[in-house]
């Protein structure tokens, strides 16, 4: 079977990234990384990619202050240069404009370190931490646009222990972000995603994601 073409969007260390790298290298994930692509010209993610032999490339946001939909035209041009039938943001720190939703309709996801709709935006650990809530999670998610408001594809939950920092609450996290990326790619790629309003209903299949299951 022809494998989904993915590219990932990156601004930082990739650890997202290097999830899916080594999932698709151990077979538990059936795809192919067409080309990763950062706002950031040193983000580790780039060297993740150059490790893996796996096109990177580097678009500056510099000279596109308030002309983001500009910007994502250059994303846009590149990803559809690489052919990509996917498109993974990964801790990619930028607002995507319709520019890109048109371009790639219902084809945009992203992960995002909190139970969405609670959190959503930037430092959301620390958030959830000063609420004093008793579980957060992950939550991967077509992206629509607003910010972080897609409907939900998975979401995994992690307590939140009394001792918790905002960096063993993310360190605790991101095990599951890990996990859960690849299996919602991989529904993805199984053409099972089905999205009916808010809801993404995952079709029966022959399910290949035990490996990513977070509560066996
Ligand atoms: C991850 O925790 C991801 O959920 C978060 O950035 C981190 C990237 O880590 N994304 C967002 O906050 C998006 N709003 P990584 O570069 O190691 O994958």
């Amino acid at each position: 079977m022809k494998k989904t073409r993915i590219g990932v969007l990156v601004s930082g260390r990739g650890s997202n990234l290097q999830a899916i790298i080594d999932n698709i290298e151990k077979g538990s994930l059936s795809a192919e990384l067409a080309v990763v692509i950062s706002d950031q010209a040193d983000a580790y993610a780039l060297e993740r990619a150059r490790k893996h032999h796996i096109p990177g490339v580097h678009v500056s946001a510099k000279g596109y202050k308030g002309r983001r939909d500009e910007y994502d035209a250059l994303l846009v041009q590149v990803l559809q240069k690489h052919h990509v039938e996917l498109v993974v943001l990964a801790g990619f720190m930028r607002i995507i404009t319709p520019t890109l939703l048109k371009a790639f309709p219902r084809r945009v996801i992203n992960i995002h370190p909190a139970l969405l709709p609670s959190f959503p935006g930037l430092h959301v650990q620390k958030a959830a931490l000063e609420h004093g809530v008793k579980f957060s999670g992950c939550t991967v998610h077509f992206v629509d646009e607003g910010m972080d408001t897609g409907p939900i594809i998975i979401q995994a939950v992690v307590p939140v222990l009394d001792n918790d920092t905002e960096d063993t609450l993310s360190a605790r996290i991101l095990t599951q972000e890990h996990k859960i990326y690849s299996r919602a790619i991989q529904f993805f790629a199984e053409g099972r995603l089905q999205v009916e309003g808010r809801t993404v209903r995952v079709r029966d299949g022959a399910d290949k994601s035990g490996d990513f299951l977070t509560n066996p």
